[in-house]
């Protein structure tokens, strides 16, 4: 904890620090999981390029927008819009993010939730194989058991309680910092492993070789809402770290740094599924499962296969709540920000909400299977109205914000540290992106992809 002299807001203590926990935000399930499903089920390269499309047009000038946001106020992602319009109803962006946030963390959580009764099962050592039904039966079991996947999530959300409960520097830098390098490394001989099995060809070119013909308005709007999600963005998340970054620290390299490692992760997680899918016969279209139902099947043909299995669902573990911590940190700072409840008191209070509105997700394949909207049951539906629906008009709205409130000059001078980084060309030219094309493209993909 580096809280400076004049305030008494717990802080970022170093510049690795910063950039280790921005990191430790955007890298995760979005990541591990959820990228290679919705590239699988969207049909492989063609959303891959949307996507990528979407990180640099829309993620990378919104990660910067949100980070020096909170760090010019300094406070929560309610009160920055109080601070920096007060009187208006700019608040708004900070409150849809917070209701973001929930639903988020309802289906995250149930998702760590696996990924923890996946550490159990790879420790005993019996999904260690390339048997496509017993590792399809695995799955379909854990979550269509209540009470495992009840039990599983409620784990995950007491820990978090725990980490949180420490305050911002040692719990969230200390984890993230150390274990991110080893998640890395292992990704690499994960997708070497994938790679060498014979048919892994198919997956690469699945991966690289774009069908334009699967593309239409939903899957630009899901390649979209990925963006947002895997860089964490239009919830407050980067707004809320950007408010403990330190004064001196380089936003736009920041960002431009954990873009380029959180898509570099992505692709090693691509690259370490997609081979094997086609290797071994999955099915790339698999959905939610994909992930679980894959990779200990690559296990199963590598060296030293059972114990990598258990460090990688560690290390995915600690990846996960590194991201949720920061999903977390949303709703615990504005309570005790704008409402002066006590830290502890505001963290518990989220876990318990969290409890609830999380069983919900974790119960959407058993008990709650029948509660469906629009064909899709608790988790989809949940999914589907943060990252397709709050998110984007979250960052939309931030857009506005910037062009309308804070102007290029308060913009550039944020960003360049007050005139310290000399960068202002092209903080200049971020900004003519993030007030023009940015929220033109949000609005084009909302539109084409909701009618
Ligand atoms: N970016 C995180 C991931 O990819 C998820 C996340 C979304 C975190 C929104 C914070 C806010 O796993």
């Amino acid at each position: 904890m580096s809280s400076s002299p004049a305030s008494a807001r717990d802080g970022f203590s170093s510049g690795f620090g910063v950039l280790a926990a921005t990191l430790g935000s955007a890298v995760g399930l979005g990541n591990i999981w959820m990228f290679p499903y919705q590239t699988g089920n969207n049909g492989g390269a063609g959303f891959l390029l949307i996507y990528l499309l979407a990180t640099l047009l829309v993620g990378l000038p919104l990660m910067i927008a949100e980070i020096s946001l909170g760090r010019s106020a300094r406070t929560d992602p309610v009160g920055v819009y109080r601070k920096l319009a007060p009187g208006t109803l700019w608040w708004i962006i900070g409150a849809l993010g917070l209701v973001s946030v929930l639903l988020i963390m309802s289906f995250y959580s149930a998702v760590v939730g696996w990924v923890f009764a996946y550490v159990g099962k790879s420790v005993s050592g019996g999904i260690l194989t390339q048997d496509r039904s017993l590792l399809e039966q695995t799955f379909g079991g854990l979550v269509s058991n209540p009470a495992a996947a009840l039990g599983w999530q409620w784990l995950v959300l007491l820990l978090v309680g725990i980490i949180i409960t420490f305050g911002v520097s040692r719990g969230i830098e200390a984890v993230t910092k150390r274990l991110m390098p080893l998640l890395f490394g292992l990704l690499v001989l994960v997708a070497l492993a994938a790679l060498m099995l014979p048919g892994a060809m198919e997956g690469v070119r699945f991966l690289f070789l774009p069908d334009f013909s699967r593309i239409d308005g939903q899957v630009l709007l899901k390649a979209l809402g990925l963006a947002f999600f895997k860089l964490s963005l239009g919830v407050g998340s980067m707004t809320i770290y950007g408010s403990y970054f330190r004064q001196q620290q380089n936003i736009p390299r920041t960002a431009l740094t954990v873009m380029l490692a959180d898509l570099t992760v992505s692709m090693l997680a691509g690259l370490a599924i997609f081979p094997a899918v086609f290797a071994l016969g999955f099915n790339p279209a698999s959905g939610p499962a994909l992930l679980f139902q894959t990779i200990p099947a690559v296990f199963a043909s590598m060296p030293l296969g059972h114990l990598l299995m258990i460090v990688f669902f560690v290390l995915t573990a600690f990846a996960a709540i590194g991201a949720m911590l920061s999903l977390v940190e949303v709703p615990v700072a504005i309570l005790h920000e704008r409402l002066r409840i006590e830290r502890a008191r505001a963290t518990w209070l989220t876990v318990l909400a969290l409890v609830g509105l999380g069983s919900l997700s974790a119960l959407s394949s058993s008990t709650l299977s029948h509660v469906q909207l629009g064909g899709m049951n608790l988790f989809d539906l949940f999914d589907f109205l943060s990252s397709k629906l709050l998110m984007p008009i979250t960052g939309l709205l931030t857009c506005l914000f910037v062009l309308l409130r804070w102007k290029q000059a308060g913009f550039v001078a944020a960003n360049s540290n007050e005139g310290a980084l000399h960068n202002t060309g092209l903080l200049r030219a971020v900004f003519t992106i993030l007030t023009k094309v940015t929220p033109l493209l949000i609005l084009t993909v909302m539109l084409y992809g909701l009618l």
